[in-house]
């Protein structure tokens, strides 16, 4: 424990049980020595883990369904009243396809579905600042993130209308990082996380052999969420105030890389032998 965000106020968004990102954040945030309000949507709330994690952060639940912008614009007023004061943290930690969780594939989605994606998954996060911003919600200096994946880059079998999200969601964080940064100094930025075991990750197609290829991909291994969540603390305190519009990759070095020795063993192993002699 460093005590970097002592004194700081937040918004987490997006713990839903013990595995969520979002959690974890909560839980070093407040080792950290910030104090937060916790949202979710109200169905989230109902599975009713979250007021467990409330408790032992001493936070307040505000519900709020990120596509609602009455419930955005009550959530950041109600926070500033509890907290006493305006915001310095917001982690958007959210994402949901009903065409992933359906099963409709890339080739044949349901355009209400990819719509209700990209709003979940991405402009929710337009909404979050944008509302913040209105309300002048966020102290300068402030910082702002969301959680992404590298198939907003690169495509990667099975992540479907996500990718298309999650380009969105980097896209919103330059755009609106420029105007956010250049009037109050605000710094919105997303960090590119690997696959993780959380709920929204176990809804990936092939998620246990993604997690065993980037793995074996990655220098360092995969970034599980308490690593990501440690990230997060460093990007919401005062020692990274002059990151902003990027998008970080936190992935081991997966993001960089073609081949490694480890995957290279392992897809090996599918061939006779006479057939890894002629790869050579
Ligand atoms: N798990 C992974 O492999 C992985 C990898 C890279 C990025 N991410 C991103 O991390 C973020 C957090 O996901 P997680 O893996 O911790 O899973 P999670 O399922 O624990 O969290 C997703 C959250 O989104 C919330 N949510 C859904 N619709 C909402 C809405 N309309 N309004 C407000 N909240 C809503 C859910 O209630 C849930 O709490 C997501 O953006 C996800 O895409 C996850």
């Amino acid at each position: 424990m460093y005590n970097l965000l002592k004194g700081k106020k937040g918004i987490i968004f997006g713990a839903l049980n013990s595995k969520s990102i979002a959690w974890k954040v909560a839980e070093k945030a407040f080792e950290e020595g910030a104090t937060f309000t916790l949202s979710n949507t109200p169905v989230a709330m109902r599975f009713g883990e979250i007021n467990e994690l409330a408790e032992r952060c001493n936070a307040e639940i505000i519900p709020a369904d990120a596509t609602n912008l009455n419930d955005l614009e009550n959530l950041f007023t109600k926070s500033m009243d509890i907290l006493g004061g305006k915001i310095d943290f917001v982690l958007h930690s959210i994402g949901m396809s009903l065409n992933v969780r359906k099963g409709r594939l890339y080739d044949n989605l349901d355009y209400n579905y990819f719509l209700k994606t990209i709003d979940i998954s991405a402009l929710s996060f337009h909404k979050v600042l944008q509302t913040a911003r209105k309300l002048d919600a966020i102290n300068e200096w402030g910082s702002v993130l969301a959680l992404s994946y590298v198939a907003a880059q690169r495509t990667l079998y099975g992540y479907n209308d996500m990718a298309d999200a999650k380009a969105i969601l980097e896209s919103i964080a330059r755009s609106f990082g420029y105007i956010y940064g250049r009037d109050k100094k605000v710094r919105v930025n997303t960090i590119s996380q690997s696959p993780t075991r959380t709920t929204a990750g176990s809804g990936v197609k092939g998620i246990d052999g993604l997690i065993d290829f980037t793995d074996r991909m990655s220098p360092l291994g995969n970034a599980d969420a308490e690593d990501c969540a440690n990230f997060c603390i460093t990007m919401f305190s005062d020692l990274t105030k002059k990151i902003t519009m990027q998008n970080i990759f936190h992935d081991g070095g997966f993001s960089s890389m073609g081949m490694s020795l480890r995957a290279m063993t392992q897809y090996n192993k599918s061939f006779g032998e006479d057939e890894v002699m002629n790869l050579e």
